[in-house]
């Protein structure tokens, strides 16, 4: 980084990100190498999620999930016509899985419970021993290792009896998940350094809940993600205030919830009207949950253009539902440290939009640059746009404590162990990541890759693959190898960054 850009940078910070007329700051060292170390209690690891490895679906009293019931329709909606019966098959390797964690240089793991492993019907009426067990046994594992746990509660596997209730739809489901969360904190919390409560919802309900990517897969009404995010927030709420009142004290742990987001770029930043699309894109997509949590009301601009498009669509009352002063006092706050998972960026332009659902009520489009490196899931590799949304949040919320809990690359597996292309990425990005710490001084506290190993990616099943170890899916001891980049990540671990001294 030269001193010219360090002056826009300057120039930056005292007029705003919505300095639109400083194109360089948009420029600001796409290329430049920076070197520096994070700070000293800056902690790594490596996530899974408890569906997409654990397989032993069924075995030892486990209940069905929704993805459990997902992927066995016929037609099955995975495209490789896959499931996650038997996934990496980490119900019965996780020993494996520490070994691996402890030679890639983990500080910690962070993995998800599955809710109908241990609540079988999903209601703490019926508590499943073995799947208890299973956590503590890995819980313990890791601890022996000199590993600490980051634990999601929700990473998407919902019981499907819950689902036959309406599932996310039904904001009973607050209580449902109150009720599991106890069951954890109780059983696992003395172990667990970091809660979350959610992995994405943005993804699971909109891609859930009027749309049939993901589980459970209905349809309709288009709108209905409106819904499912509200009564998230709300369980997100019930399970963060019962670990405060309950257990923090004793446990010493801390607890938040892991929001995605790319990066929204204005297509032309000397366009006030695409400045403007952007900013209204990362309302729409991270600010939608992160504003009732920590401003306690949807955004603004959420609730005029969704208010008024559903007015014009002849809705009796807006898609976007609201909460009531009790609601929004409970959300507000109700986090110790905000979770991102950030894969990559998107241009935006203002469009005037129409279908009655999320999509359209943004007003916006979204493209790609074609110089942009592709890649096979779709996912471009834009390393700047991770410190772009990484300064978003510092600015957007006051710089709440942040943990990077994804981050990572697929490929299609043709590349066996030579994974070149994760070695780039995660070069990169971790790069872009130490400038937004050591040059913008944006609090962010841990970095996660996703994955520790390759693994059954919902409904790519297993064709894209995002891990630093290979697994060999055909095998069936479900063999795991270290790919290259596992050596390129070991080494930012124990340089703790990139010491000019290399
Ligand atoms: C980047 O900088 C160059 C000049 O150095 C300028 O022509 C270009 O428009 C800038 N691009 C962006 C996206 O700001
Ligand atoms: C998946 O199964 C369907 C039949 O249900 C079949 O038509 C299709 O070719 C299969 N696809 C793959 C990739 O195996
Ligand atoms: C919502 O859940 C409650 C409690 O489980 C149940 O009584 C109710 O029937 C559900 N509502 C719908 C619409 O399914
Ligand atoms: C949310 O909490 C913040 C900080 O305590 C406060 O300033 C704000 O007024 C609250 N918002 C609402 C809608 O209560
Ligand atoms: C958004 O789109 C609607 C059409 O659905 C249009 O009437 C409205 O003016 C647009 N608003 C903005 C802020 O772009
Ligand atoms: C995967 O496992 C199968 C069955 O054990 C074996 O035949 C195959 O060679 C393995 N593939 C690789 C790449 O190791």
């Amino acid at each position: 980084m030269n001193i010219i850009h360090l002056k826009f940078y300057v120039l930056v910070v005292f007029f705003g990100v919505q300095s639109y007329g400083f194109t360089e700051f948009y420029n600001l060292s796409d290329d430049d190498f920076f070197y520096g170390t994070f700070p000293t209690d800056f902690e790594w690891g490596f996530a899974t999620a408890s569906y997409q490895v654990e397989g032993g679906w069924n075995e030892d009293g486990k209940g069905e999930s929704i993805w459990d019931e997902f992927t066995h329709r016929r037609p099955n909606p995975v495209v490789d016509n896959s499931t996650g019966d038997i996934a990496c098959d980490s119900y019965h390797k996780y020993k494996e899985d520490v070994r691996l964690l402890k030679d890639a240089g983990a500080n910690y793991y962070r993995f998800s419970i599955s809710w109908s492993r241990i609540l079988p019907d999903g209601t703490p009426s019926n508590i499943n021993q073995a799947g208890l067990d299973y956590y503590n046994n890995l819980l313990d594992e890791l601890k022996a290792n000199g590993m600490s746990a980051m634990v999601t509660l929700y990473h998407w596997d919902l019981p499907q009896p819950l689902e036959v209730q309406g599932g996310w739809l039904n904001e009973t489901m607050a209580d449902y998940f109150e009720d599991f969360a106890r069951v954890a904190y109780k059983n696992f919390g003395d172990r667990v350094d970091k809660w979350l409560t959610f992995n994405e919802p943005w993804v699971f309900c909109v891609l859930g809940y009027g749309n049939t990517v993901l589980a459970p897969g209905v349809p309709e009404p288009l709108h209905s993600h409106y819904d499912c995010i509200h009564n998230v927030l709300k369980a997100h709420a019930n399970a963060y205030h019962l670990y405060k009142n309950e257990f923090q004290q004793r446990q010493n742990g801390k607890c938040g919830i892991t929001l995605d987001s790319n990066f929204y770029q204005p297509a032309d930043v000397n366009s006030r009207a695409d400045v403007e699309a952007a900013e209204r894109a990362q309302q729409f997509s991270h600010a939608w949950m992160g504003s009732p949590l920590f401003h306690g009301k949807y955004p603004d601009v959420m609730r005029e253009l969704v208010d008024a498009k559903s007015k014009a669509d002849g809705f009796l009352t807006s898609r976007l539902p609201t909460f009531d002063s009790y609601w929004a006092g409970r959300i507000n706050g109700s986090l110790d440290f905000l979770g991102l998972n950030h894969y990559s960026t998107e241009l935006v332009q203002a469009s005037v939009e129409t279908r009655p659902d999320w999509w359209g009520d943004r007003n916006v489009t979204t493209f790609r640059d074609p110089s942009w490196e592709g890649s096979v899931s779709g996912k471009d590799v834009v390393p700047w746009g991770f410190r772009k949304i990484l300064n978003w949040i510092k600015n957007t919320y006051g710089n709440p404590p942040l943990y990077v809990t994804e981050n990572g690359y697929a490929d299609d597996g043709t590349v066996g162990l030579n994974d070149q292309g994760r070695i780039r990425f995660y070069t990169k990005y971790t790069n872009e990541m130490l400038k937004a710490v050591n040059i913008d001084g944006c609090n962010v506290k841990s970095y996660t890759a996703w994955s520790l190993m390759d693994n059954f990616e919902w409904t790519n099943g297993y064709t894209h693959r995002f891990g630093l170890h290979w697994v060999n899916f055909t095998d069936p001891q479900r063999q795991r190898l270290p790919k290259a980049s596992v050596a390129t990540l070991r080494k930012i671990i124990q340089d703790n960054g990139f010491p000019m001294t290399n």
